[in-house]
């Protein structure tokens, strides 16, 4: 996730530009660059880092010109490096994007072969030369047309601005699948990733759909579709304040990065499942060579919310990949001298890429000889470069100190890697295989189905459990990880103490708790243990536990039995972890914001933790 802005009118392009990518540095923060044109001339800077390295860059000077454009960058492909930085030039072309090129791979080569020479490791290169090469093609419609010409040579998400010295004083901008707003202002216009980056110029704002262009030149704005048809689309007044735009009109950025997840979960997804050979393709892999071939066991190693996806991991890679594979917290992994050498594949998941502890699993590990492949969010972080291969999930910057989409998105690579594996070792159930790659790629819309369905009704049942002291959270199986999770995000974040437990263990101890201050968070889909789940809940009920269950299937008994009873959609009971996690979000921040804490930024935490 990239922070995008483009400007034309009357006033200094740098400053507005500058401005806005300020507003925009939450959406990432590797690098940043501006273009600015004046007397035909393309004046480009660019810096590694945070934006002040780039406004040190520019001097007091600056880039004088009324037209520009500007980017803050959230590395996909290629390391954070100024050659790697936006805007990105060919000739007397240069462009900006947020998104991710798919084929950007072919691309390079075709435009190898017309004579360019591609410098960065990015993917938005390719579409610069693209677009330069459709200049000099001579065809009518100038940069516009150029423009919507290159775009069906492309496939990926896109949200981009491309400006030309060939027609000074127009913009051309294109979305598909990333987030494309217009300034309209008075003989100006204002292009960015979200709305916070306008606000100080204009309120009056204009949303681009996916599959449209549009034309800036002053303060006229043109858009059509791809194909050519005009969109005719009014613009319209936003009240928000600038703080609560950052936030997209959340009260916490927690509840943006939690509605954020069905968008990060398509991300993480994009290129990788080739849905016409129901195959999962994961060329980063190719970075372990052969070792691959000889692993023998794995060994999932992380910290926190990451841990729980690990041991969501641990039944994904046994499943579908038939492989013994053990779990570790990266705080204690190092300390047993653990058994691992050439033929344990060491997976380590975090999504800052920083976790000192989760580091030191990956150096022991690889002191061992053990091949290390990264689960990580951050691209470049000290655990993507260490590892012998990184599978890096595309959450974009998650903000909120409680991980929400980082998670989801973790669990989708470890899902995406089990089906690749069980396909490579021919291990995986056939029905099992083609069952969840059908069912993975619905998962998107089922997380929104959920958003949309449960928010109300869970924001409720926050207001009568607020209040108590305990909770406890139960799950079996592949979900008993995922009601670790639940407790964490509620602990984390309204300081109530919360434990989970395997459903079936409750009898063994956790049973002497229940009363009627002691809610029961109980994950309950209608798999082959809801009955076993169904007879534990109704122990707990003929204690006076007051029982919150969250299913996909509610029959009479557990609606007689459960306080509140959060339905929610099935998918494959493989896949169930990445369903339940979201009710448990939502109700883990109500409580939360119920009980006045700091839900962005919680007593205690860092979003980061660096030290051991
Ligand atoms: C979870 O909500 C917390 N933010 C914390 O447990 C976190 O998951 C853990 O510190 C690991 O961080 P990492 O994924 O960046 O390695």
């Amino acid at each position: 996730m990239c922070g995008i802005v483009g400007y034309v009118g009357e006033r200094r392009a740098d400053r507005v530009l500058l401005n806005g990518l300020r507003k925009l540095e939450y959406r990432g923060y590797d690098s940043a660059g501006i273009a600015t044109l004046v007397d035909g001339e393309i004046q480009i800077r660019r810096a590694v880092g945070k934006l002040d390295n780039l406004e040190e860059a520019l001097g007091d000077v600056g880039l004088v010109g009324g037209i520009g454009i500007g980017h803050t960058r959230w590395a996909t492909h290629g390391r954070p490096s100024e050659q790697n930085a936006h805007p990105h030039r060919s000739g007397d072309v240069v462009l900006i994007h947020n998104g991710i090129i798919e084929n950007y791979v072919e691309l390079r080569e075709e435009l190898a072969g017309d004579g360019y020479e591609i410098i960065s490791e990015t993917d938005t290169e390719v579409i610069s030369h693209l677009i330069h090469r459709q200049l000099e093609r001579g065809e009518p419609g100038g940069l516009f047309e150029a423009t919507r010409a290159v775009l069906s040579l492309l496939t990926g998400s896109y949200a981009m601005v491309v400006m030309t010295s060939r027609e000074p004083g127009v913009l051309v901008t294109a979305k598909n699948s990333t987030p494309v707003v217009l300034g309209v202002g008075d003989g100006e216009s204002f292009i960015a990733s979200d709305i916070p980056a306008l606000l100080e110029y204009t309120r009056d704002v204009l949303f681009l759909e996916d599959g449209e262009l549009a034309r800036i030149e002053g303060g006229k704005i043109e858009v059509t579709t791809f194909d050519g048809t005009p969109v005719d689309r009014e613009p319209r007044r936003v009240s928000w304040d600038p703080v609560t735009a950052q936030k997209g009109g959340y009260k916490h950025f927690l509840l943006k990065e939690i509605h954020e997840q069905p968008q990060a979960i398509i991300d993480t997804m994009r290129g990788r499942v080739a849905q016409d050979t129901a195959d999962v393709v994961l060329p980063e892999l190719d970075a372990l060579g052969d070792r691959l071939g000889g692993i023998e066991k794995m060994c999932i190693v992380a910290c926190g919310t990451a841990w729980h996806s690990a041991l969501v991991g641990k039944f994904i890679m046994e499943r579908f990949a038939r492989m013994p594979t053990e779990v570790d917290y990266g705080s204690e992994f190092r300390y047993r001298d653990p058994l691992v050498d050439e033929k344990t594949l060491l997976i380590v998941v975090s999504q800052s890429g920083e976790t000192a502890d989760t580091l030191a699993a990956l150096e022991a590990a690889q002191k061992r000889g053990a091949p290390v492949l990264a689960i990580c969010n951050v691209v470049d972080s000290s655990i993507a470069r260490k590892a012998d291969a990184v599978l890096y999930t595309h959450a974009g910057p998650e903000i909120s100190v409680a991980s929400t989409k980082a998670f989801t998105t973790q669990l989708t690579a470890l899902y995406l890697l089990g089906l690749h594996l069980g396909r490579r070792t021919g291990k995986i159930d056939k029905d099992l295989e083609a069952e969840c790659i059908q069912a993975i790629v619905e998962i998107p819309r089922l997380v929104e189905q959920i958003l949309q369905d449960t928010e109300e009704a869970i924001a409720k049942d926050s207001r009568l459990f607020s209040q108590t002291d305990d909770f406890l959270y139960l799950g079996r199986g592949i979900n008993y990880p995922i009601a670790l999770e639940g407790a964490l995000k509620l602990k984390e974040i309204s300081y109530i103490h919360a434990e989970g437990y395997p459903a079936g263990e409750m009898k063994h101890g956790p049973i002497a708790l229940i009363d009627e201050f002691m809610p029961v968070v109980v994950l309950i889909p209608r798999d082959e243990v809801y009955g076993k789940t169904l007879s534990n809940l109704k122990e707990v009920e003929s204690r006076g536990g007051r029982i919150i269950a969250i299913t996909d299937g509610a029959d009479d008994e557990l609606r007689s039995i459960a306080e509140s009873v959060i339905e929610i959609p099935q998918t494959s009971t493989s896949l169930m972890p990445l369903l339940l996690a979201i009710p448990l979000q939502l109700l883990a921040y109500y409580v939360a914001v119920e009980r006045g804490t700091d839900v962005d930024q919680p007593r205690n935490l860092a979003k980061s933790v660096t030290v051991e």
